[in-house]
């Protein structure tokens, strides 16, 4: 899979605030709009306070995408459920920091199963906590809000973390390491992010509420 096309930003649209009554067509929609990858929220109510989706609901979309399946795992306990993640068709699976005690056993779990392998930290963790794993991640998705729900704000010091992890990143191996934000990602904010060196911008409420998926996903890539 190519994760950066050459020269622009990758707009993953998150399903959490599609109608679920009608996912067939939103997925087709926001596809035909021009969306790069496709991200599904997956909560269980323990790491975070809501509870969305599983691989039977991501097995369901696969069958309906054709653009590859960005998969935000917030659960606690993420090894025992990555093969069925894998099998329902991710194409990547990100798992939090915060949730993920052995991180390095994780991500290399994800690799064997051929998927590409994320780490998300939280707002208050600092990008620090990940200079062991750059080297061997498919890319870092940095919090904007804290998990759980779409529809809060944007929280500011993200584009610092955003900076910093790009600054860092350009001493390791990896130094074009895709950076993911995710949270309150709207096209007010998006052109300072990709500034700061974010690739792929998440985008749920903003997109799904803007009534023109096509014109709002140009808009986050400054088109
Ligand atoms: C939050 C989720 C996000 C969320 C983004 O826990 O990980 O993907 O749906 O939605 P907006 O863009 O509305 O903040
Ligand atoms: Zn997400």
């Amino acid at each position: 899979m190519t994760m950066l096309p050459a020269g622009r930003p990758l707009v993953a649209p998150s399903f959490l605030s599609s109608d679920f009554s009608r996912i067939g067509e939103e997925i087709r929609d926001v596809e035909a709009a021009g969306a790069d990858l496709l991200h599904l929220d997956v909560m269980d109510g323990h790491f975070v306070p809501n509870i969305t989706i599983g691989p039977v609901v991501v097995e369901a979309i696969k069958r309906h995408a054709t653009t590859p399946l960005d998969v935000h795992l917030m659960i606690t306990d993420a090894d025992r459920y990555l093969a069925s993640f894998a099998h329902a068709g991710a194409d990547i699976l990100t798992v939090h920091w915060e949730a993920s005690p052995h991180l390095h056993r994780t991500i290399h779990a994800i690799k064997d199963l051929g998927v590409l392998a994320g780490v998300s930290i939280n707002p208050a963790t600092p990008v620090g906590v990940l200079a062991e794993v750059l080297d061997d991640v498919d890319l870092v998705l940095i919090m904007s809000v804290n998990p759980g729900f779409g529809g809060q704000s944007f929280i500011p010091r993200a584009l610092d973390k955003v900076r910093t992890l790009r600054s860092i990143l350009h001493s390791t191996s990896q130094p074009n390491l895709p950076i993911e934000v995710d949270g309150g990602v709207t096209s007010s904010n998006a052109a300072s992010l990709v500034e700061a060196g974010a690739d792929i911008l998440v985008s749920g409420s903003a997109l799904f509420k803007s009534g023109d998926y096509a014109g709002y996903i140009r808009a986050l890539r400054g088109e």
